[in-house]
């Protein structure tokens, strides 16, 4: 069978973003694959967090992992740091990587433009993930469409490892869904939506209440054409719009187009509304059912036994591949 690995930062609420370009794809994906969730709570702090606040996320976000229906009987699911041989496996990745091929990294640009002081670690983020990956002989990494430059350099610093040390690593894919890869903001079209946007119109998350769902939906961002049309060019807010209908609603963009025919923005963006507010109902319930449970750490712990044990066997045979300490 082969393995899937895939991580989610816990640094602010989950969105629909997070869910329609990740979350969503894990669960249909745990039947057929040996798959790996991971909480990746130490890229969490490569930018500032509050200490209560994080810890906080992180149990939330374990929370909705398997509220939204993954099955820890099927996967593994755990919290990185909990693992210590993703922080060695890093370092030991970090003396592969190149600085150069780090700056150039998108995310890091981002994150770092027009900051003074910035962490050492967010240059130094994509060998951590790249160790997530790797230790777990991944074949396949189910993200978005803003995780692709991530998961390219992985490849080549596996590559590159396996013919300077030796050949330990699988090469891993990335899997981008077709649709939903890319959830913009509400706010603005043009920008992904994403959980540390301080405009908190801009997302909706799991645990937001039906009233704010319809609030933050009535006031997204769209044109003044009134065509309820798919063009992601021309047309971004609505296009938007109707990629999430599609995904939640299981409708495609061309019956969306075809049902909405010559009616109003209102009775699209109401309607729209409800499908999302449907679809995030049963998630909510299980949310709050374990939130506070034992049941959820019982879970984390089982998880981050059996992820121990798989990850401690690829972290010896790096350090054999490297010849660091003394052979075993
Ligand atoms: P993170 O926490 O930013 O996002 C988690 C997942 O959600 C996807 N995503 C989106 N998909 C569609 N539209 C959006 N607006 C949107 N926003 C986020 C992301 O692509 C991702 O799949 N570096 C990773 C975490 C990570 C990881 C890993 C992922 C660490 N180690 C190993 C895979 C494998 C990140 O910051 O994701």
């Amino acid at each position: 069978m082969e393995t899937i690995f895939s991580g989610i930062q816990p640094s602010g609420s989950v969105t629909l973003g997070n869910y329609i370009g990740a979350m969503k794809h894990f669960v249909d994906l745990q039947e057929e694959y040996n798959c790996y969730f991971c909480i990746v709570d130490q890229h969490a702090i490569t930018v500032p967090q509050d200490r209560l606040a994080l810890r906080k996320n992180i149990r939330s976000l374990a929370a909705l992992y398997v509220s939204v229906g993954i099955d820890p009987t099927k996967s593994t699911l755990f919290i990185q740091s909990e693992v210590p041989a993703h922080t060695e496996a890093g370092w030991l990745l970090q003396c592969v990587a190149y600085i150069g091929e780090l700056e150039r990294m998108t995310q890091f640009k981002d994150k770092s433009a027009g900051k003074e002081a910035v962490s050492a670690g967010l240059l130094t983020y994509p060998p951590l993930m790249a160790a997530d990956i790797l230790l777990y002989g991944t074949d396949v990494v189910p993200v978005g469409e803003d995780q692709k430059q991530h998961i390219e350099l992985t490849r080549d610093l596996a590559e590159r490892f396996n013919r300077k040390h030796n050949d330990i690593f699988t090469i891993p894919e990335p899997r981008i869904p077709k649709v939903g890869a890319r959830v913009m903001s509400l706010a603005d079209p043009t920008r992904k939506m994403s959980k540390s946007d301080p405009n908190q119109k801009a997302f909706i998350t799991l645990l937001d209440e039906p009233k704010q769902i319809e609030k933050k939906i009535k006031s997204a961002v769209t044109d003044s054409e009134g065509i309820v049309k798919y063009n992601r060019e021309e047309k971004p807010g609505i296009s938007n719009l109707l990629g999430i209908y599609s995904i939640l609603g299981n409708k495609t963009i061309a019956e969306l187009e075809a049902q909405y025919e010559g009616k109003n923005y209102g009775e699209f963006k109401s309607d729209l509304a409800q499908v999302v507010i449907d679809a995030l109902a049963p998630i909510q319930k299980r949310y709050y059912e374990l939130i506070d449970s034992k049941e959820l750490d019982d879970i984390l712990d089982q998880g981050a036994e059996k992820a121990n044990k798989t990850a401690n066997k690829m972290l010896r045979k790096m350090r054999n591949a490297m010849g660091i300490g003394r052979k075993r």
